[in-house]
């Protein structure tokens, strides 16, 4: 039996990843699309199926649907996804999971009163390239892993949102709220969790808007720059960068540097993972390119939460997961803000 989804939101997530996911899906039936631009809903229906919804609490409380897909922008997730975990929907939400923790604690709250599943889309531990990493980790291959070292960065959402201008929703305070920190910062502080299976406990950041400016010449009102440094529970440090203005290539780096070597995860585009021991041994994996804001590829995720939905398993990114990415990314706003380091306590239940 096919699982009836509902989209909300059809912009370029939605159109890029989810919806045509869905589609391909064997087991899955596009049902319902809501955009507050219907003209949106309804090219994303009729190239993928499915009916446009007149609200996206249509959706959320369709008897018929089972899962929902929040690809609304940030400020609305606790909302949305809040409502329909409360009916009973299984969701998959877009990163950041919410613009606040606390907003975030009602989601977690709302899926353990009804037993629904909240997944998040931290779509990095999908790719078979950190995959293959965290195999190599878990192998004892690299020895304890010392440092580290990641970047992501492009040249900027105005390039990439349905609303291909600076007046995109990513670029204003009420809706985006963090910038590129929530933007792209909070995929990889999830990709430090995953790959290290540590926890960060201890984050100073600096921010800048350097770059961007709105629609009116002005500034923008959120960070295009982030830079952090991170110490993790096992005592592993390391940095991480984050950028709206990395022209010319996205840079979706990952370097770890460990007691018996380096492992480079697409470091150079010839190579998905090198790996360089401490002998001075190099080799390459293999794996496939990640996927970059101009070329897509299947990212898994759909099929993840398909299947934790059908097998009731835990999904591999949890709305935990989720929470402590964002308790991540507020500690360095914080730090940012005051010039202090902050320390983290994973106290949340
Ligand atoms: N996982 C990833 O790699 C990834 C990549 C890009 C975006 N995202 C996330 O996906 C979400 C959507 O981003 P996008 O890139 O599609 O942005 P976008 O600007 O392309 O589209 C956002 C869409 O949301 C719609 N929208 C606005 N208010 C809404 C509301 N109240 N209810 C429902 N829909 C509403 C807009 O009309 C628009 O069509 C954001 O949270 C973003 O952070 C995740």
């Amino acid at each position: 039996m096919s699982i009836k989804v509902g989209i909300i939101g059809s912009g370029s997530i939605a159109n890029e990843r989810h919806a045509p996911e869905y589609h391909h899906h064997p087991n899955v039936e596009l049902f319902l699309v809501y955009d507050p631009n219907p003209d949106r809903a309804q090219k994303l229906v009729a190239k993928h199926g499915g009916t446009v919804a007149a609200s996206w609490q249509e959706v959320v409380h369709h008897p018929e649907v089972q899962a929902i897909s929040d690809c609304s922008t940030n400020e609305m997730h606790h909302i949305i996804t809040t409502e329909a975990l409360l009916a009973g929907k299984h969701v998959l939400c877009e990163k950041p999971i919410a613009t606040t923790s606390e907003g975030a604690q009602a989601m977690l709250a709302a899926a353990k009163a009804t037993g629904a599943i909240l997944m998040v889309d931290h779509n990095q531990r999908l790719v078979i390239a950190h995959q293959k990493a965290r195999q190599i980790i878990d192998s004892g291959e690299l020895g304890r892993i010392l440092s580290f070292k990641t970047s992501f960065g492009h040249k900027g959402p105005e390039h990439w949102s349905i609303n291909k201008t600076n007046a995109t929703w990513f670029f204003k305070k009420n809706r985006s709220a963090l910038g590129v920190a929530g933007d792209l910062g909070i995929h990889k502080v999830d990709l430090l969790r995953y790959l290290l299976q540590d926890e960060i406990v201890q984050v100073s950041a600096l921010t800048a808007v350097l770059d961007k400016k709105d629609e009116d010449g002005l500034p923008i009102e959120v960070c295009d720059h982030m830079v952090c440094l991170l110490r993790t529970q096992s005592g592993a440090v390391g940095t991480a960068s984050f950028s709206w203005s990395y022209y010319g290539e996205e840079d979706n780096s990952t370097i770890l540097y460990g007691e018996r070597g380096i492992m480079k995860i697409f470091a150079d585009p010839e190579k998905d993972i090198e790996i360089i021991a401490a002998t001075g041994e190099r080799r390459v994996e293999r794996t496939g390119a990640i996927q970059t804001n101009d070329h897509q590829t299947n990212s898994g995720v759909i099929d993840a939460f398909i299947d934790a939905i059908q097998n009731q398993k835990t999904p591999i990114v949890t709305g935990k997961d989720g929470l402590i990415a964002l308790l991540i990314i507020e500690a360095a706003m914080e730090s940012a803000a005051t010039g202090k380091t902050i320390s983290l306590q994973q106290n949340i239940g």
